[in-house]
């Protein structure tokens, strides 16, 4: 890997948890540069916009500056050769999420071979935490400034159901 690798950590980030945030640190530390991609997709119901989405991303990351936040339509891996990425990073917590990871990466490289995916593991203290959860506990009354930025805590309180 050379010092100037452009690394891509996309996702849906509905909303961003402590585990994203984690990931994202960490590949901060590796590659030249991070961009966080956020996926516009219509089809698929969101609680948050993608701008609701861009904005407490930016608020979470704004201690590391070569990460940048971004949003993309279409392809991963064509928005990934646009910006000049090599890397394609992806967090695995358990087992679980290896199947779709694996099938994901392996398309991804017969799409662009050219543009490899790299697997981080998060910190053991945030392996159990997803997006859907967090939703879940919210709306269940349940206590959630563990597991998000507080941004996210916020933002969150404005999404009565
Ligand atoms: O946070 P998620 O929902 O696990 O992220 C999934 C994401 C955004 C990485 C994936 O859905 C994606 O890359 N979508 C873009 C469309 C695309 O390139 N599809 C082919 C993937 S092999």
């Amino acid at each position: 890997m050379s010092q100037r690798t452009v690394s891509i950590y996309p996702g849906s980030f509905d909303p961003p948890t402590n585990g994203h945030v984690d990931l994202i640190e960490r590949g901060a530390k590796l590659f030249a540069q991070l961009i966080v991609a956020i996926l516009r997709n219509e089809e698929k119901a969101s609680l948050f916009t993608v701008d609701e989405k861009s904005e407490m991303l930016r608020e979470a990351v704004k201690h590391l500056p070569n990460v940048s936040v971004e949003a993309f339509d279409g392809l991963l891996v064509r928005f990934a050769a646009d910006r000049g990425a090599r890397v394609i990073l992806r967090g695995i917590r358990a087992v679980s999420d290896y199947e779709y990871e694996l099938q994901m990466a392996l398309m991804n490289r017969k799409l662009q071979p050219g543009i490899e995916t790299v697997f981080m593991l998060p910190g053991e203290a945030y392996s159990y935490i997803s997006s859907r959860l967090v939703k879940e506990i919210y709306w269940l009354g349940g206590d959630v400034s563990s597991l998000v930025p507080p941004i996210v805590v916020e933002r969150l309180k404005g999404k009565r159901i």
